[in-house]
């Protein structure tokens, strides 16, 4: 579904979105985990987003005065950007704080947050490698926490991003009766761990498919079933969902090699042709090309919305940045600083 850009005048886009959002607020000061993100703030969430997809090339005021610190301990492309420049085009001021900090000689990552917390920030956004940074953070400060992937935990804004492709392609509210299947290491996935929650949600039917190795052993508490031939999980498949084999965090050791694991799981041509004429193929990136996905398939080829999850990307992230820091209802975080 191609985007109709605005071209609406800049005191008009804001008119609109403001009405939009109809004086409806998010339950949630900080976002860990998806399970904290309800039915009414999916939908307010998507309302704003969609809007600020058709406004991408506005710069909007509705921040001005606040600040934002991305502090991104473990590397990032998509997010880190998105959350830049999503936070720039809603008049914030922004500073990025590296695995290259003082991290590195030894200060916790709790006195790291504490530090940029005194600068009286609205938004922290953290990327960890370990899982339950940004919870604990969140305890600890009066800015809001936003959780841009942490360890193997949860990836809670790129499951947003995630449903609003799928929901957008299925023009829908839901995705029932829907087939989405995840191929891939399941096990080191955080993007697995916000976004099978998402979609219990949504309703979807989803299916699992990898090596048994890079299976974790409780998730059928998610009511997933498992395939272990990839080409009977992806038969009549409306979304074909690609991980990434998350070397970085071991899973070479599961599975034989790259090249067996390719072989066996990644998604080509001929695999995706067993889904749904009209079946999308997502990847929540970096691709590894022939690995995961074939490379002919990774972004040209017109089922691909990889590109399209990118894009939605920057307007979920605004949409969050707005309705987190400009709050109508005046509250304010209480936070258990001890
Ligand atoms: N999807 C995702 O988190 O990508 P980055 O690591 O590039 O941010």
């Amino acid at each position: 579904m191609a985007v109709i850009l605005s071209k609406k005048s800049p005191s008009a886009a804001e008119k609109d979105l403001n009405s939009i959002r109809k004086g409806r607020d998010l339950s949630f000061f900080d976002l860990v985990s998806i399970d904290q993100v309800t039915p009414e703030d999916l939908g307010l969430l998507y309302d704003v987003a969609r809007r600020f997809r058709e406004y991408k090339t506005y710069k909007f005021s509705f921040n001005k005065g606040s600040s934002q610190v991305n502090a991104f301990f473990e590397p990032s492309t998509r997010t880190s950007s998105s959350f830049d420049l999503a936070a720039k085009q809603l008049s914030m001021d922004t500073a990025g704080v590296s695995s290259n900090s003082s991290v590195e000689k030894g200060e916790s990552y709790l006195d790291t947050v504490q530090t940029i917390d005194s600068y009286n920030v609205k938004t922290i956004v953290i990327r960890s490698k370990e899982s339950g940074v940004p919870a604990v953070a969140a305890r600890y400060t009066q800015a809001s926490i936003i959780n841009a992937g942490d360890g193997w935990h949860e990836h809670p804004t790129q499951a947003l991003l995630d449903g609003l492709t799928m929901l957008d392609h299925c023009k829908s509210k839901d995705m029932k009766g829907r087939v989405v299947v995840i191929v891939g290491d399941i096990m080191h996935s955080r993007v697995f761990g916000s976004l099978v929650r998402l979609l219990k949600t949504l309703k979807a039917e989803v299916r699992i498919s990898a090596p048994l190795t890079l299976i974790p052993e409780d998730v059928e508490k998610f009511g997933v079933k498992w395939y272990g031939k990839v080409e009977e999980a992806l038969t009549g498949a409306d979304v074909v969902y690609a991980l990434r084999v998350q070397s970085e965090r071991g899973a070479n050791g599961f599975i034989p090699t790259l090249r067996e694991y390719s072989k066996m799981f990644g998604i080509s041509r001929k695999r995706l042709d067993l889904a749904k004429k009209d079946a999308i193929l997502m990847h929540p990136g970096p691709v590894i090309r022939d690995i995961d996905v074939h490379s002919a398939l990774a972004a040209v080829d017109e089922q691909s919305y990889i590109l399209r999850q990118v894009e939605n990307g920057m307007a979920v992230r605004k949409a969050l940045l707005w309705l987190i820091v400009d709050r109508i209802d005046g509250k304010k975080k209480t936070f258990t600083r001890k």
